[in-house]
């Protein structure tokens, strides 16, 4: 059987939604998948691709530009075949107790892309995290890694089920 090629492209601004696009790639490679992981400023065509997965990270209530840019620029790709959508995230562990509504933007890509589905995963802002927003949050106890590998995995492998599902549309 053929194997499905997925890519897992994504807009960060300091590194932690690359390192959640990863883990969904390392998992999909596990599953069997030949996967592709690129940020979404470098994403020139996904005629090749199976199935795609994009995420952003999250400011101010909003999707990060290159990945609003990806989804637009290859809206009429995407919409046919099977998409998924993710955001990060919550500097708590909000977003592995409940699921956490899309977004505004998140939601209009997941209606105008038919995307199966949209997870928001935790974020992360470190000491390394540059900007005084950031050291604000730090420095007052509100930052720290919130994402967490177990949940990441999970929506993953529920990604690779479907495409594997017989009845895949
Ligand atoms: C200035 C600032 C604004 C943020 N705004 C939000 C927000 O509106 N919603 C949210 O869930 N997380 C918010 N976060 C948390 C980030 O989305 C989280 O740290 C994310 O993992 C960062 O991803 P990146 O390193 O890929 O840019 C904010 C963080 C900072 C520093």
């Amino acid at each position: 059987m053929k194997q499905l090629r997925i890519l897992v492209a994504y807009g960060s601004k300091h590194g932690a939604t690359a390192g959640i696009a990863r883990e969904i790639g390392r998992t999909s490679r596990q599953d069997g998948f030949d996967v592709a992981v690129a940020p979404a400023a470098e994403v020139r065509d996904v005629a090749d691709f199976d199935a795609v997965v994009l995420g952003s990270s999250l400011y101010a209530g909003h999707w990060h530009h290159d990945a609003l840019r990806c989804a637009h620029d290859h809206a009429e790709a995407l919409a046919r075949r099977p998409v998924w959508l993710f955001s990060s995230g919550p500097l708590d562990s909000s977003a592995e107790q409940h699921d956490i509504p899309p977004v505004h933007a998140a939601a209009t890509q997941t209606r105008h892309l038919h995307a199966r589905g949209h997870v928001t995963f935790g974020g992360s802002v470190t000491a390394e995290t540059p900007g005084w927003i950031a050291h604000g949050l730090v420095k007052h106890g509100k930052g720290g890694d919130f994402r967490s590998p177990e949940h990441i995995q999970r929506w993953a492998h529920e990604i690779g089920d479907e495409l594997r599902s017989p009845d895949r549309a």
